[in-house]
């Protein structure tokens, strides 16, 4: 009995490893990776005050570049760390395709701007990086009121009073 086991090992490395060969040369998946963050300051960009949201849904949606049609289309939730990782089935060279945010489980932080809401995203490894994961620039809820401490935030940021939304309030004191 182990004798007929032992026998056997040569062929079972064998197989091992032409499958191994196999996924090394064939497997197309690629990773979209990317997080969702809380705007706090309403800013559409992130600032030290921001935070990163679990639970948050994304869409990643692949359109035909002619007529733009709906050619793929996949959903992934934020982690606790506010990131999301999408398996990717096939290339998606020809096509057009982004990251949508779709909802966020925080009811103070849910709100989306259209156009500010997506971020387009290469799908395809033949584009000359060999890593499988392909990384998209965080996308953001926005807070309903922002924090006390944005005003100042964003002045250390260089922003100056004129550039800074309304909404955000000049501390009193
Ligand atoms: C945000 O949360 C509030 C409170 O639950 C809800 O009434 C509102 O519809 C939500 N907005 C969006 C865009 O989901």
């Amino acid at each position: 009995m182990a004798k007929s086991v032992q026998a056997l090992l040569p062929l079972i490395a064998a197989i091992g490893f032409l499958s191994f060969l196999g996924f090394a040369m064939c497997d197309e998946t690629l990773f979209i990776e990317g997080q969702v963050y809380c705007d706090t300051c309403r800013t559409a960009f992130v600032t030290k005050a921001s935070n990163l949201i679990e639970g948050a849904k994304v869409a990643l949606n692949c359109r035909d570049r002619a007529a733009g049609d709906l050619t793929y289309s996949l959903e992934g939730v934020t982690d606790s760390t506010g990131s999301y990782k999408l398996a990717v089935e096939g290339d998606h060279e020809e096509e057009i395709c982004e990251i949508k945010l779709i909802s966020s489980p925080r009811e103070d932080c849910n709100e989306t701007i259209p156009g500010l809401d997506n971020a387009r995203v290469l799908v395809t490894s033949n584009n000359g990086i060999s890593e499988l994961s392909r990384f998209v620039n965080s996308l953001g809820f926005l807070k309903k009121e922002p924090l006390p401490e944005c005003h100042e935030i964003l002045r250390g940021m260089g922003m100056v009073p004129a550039m800074i939304p309304t909404s955000v309030k000049e501390p009193s004191a």
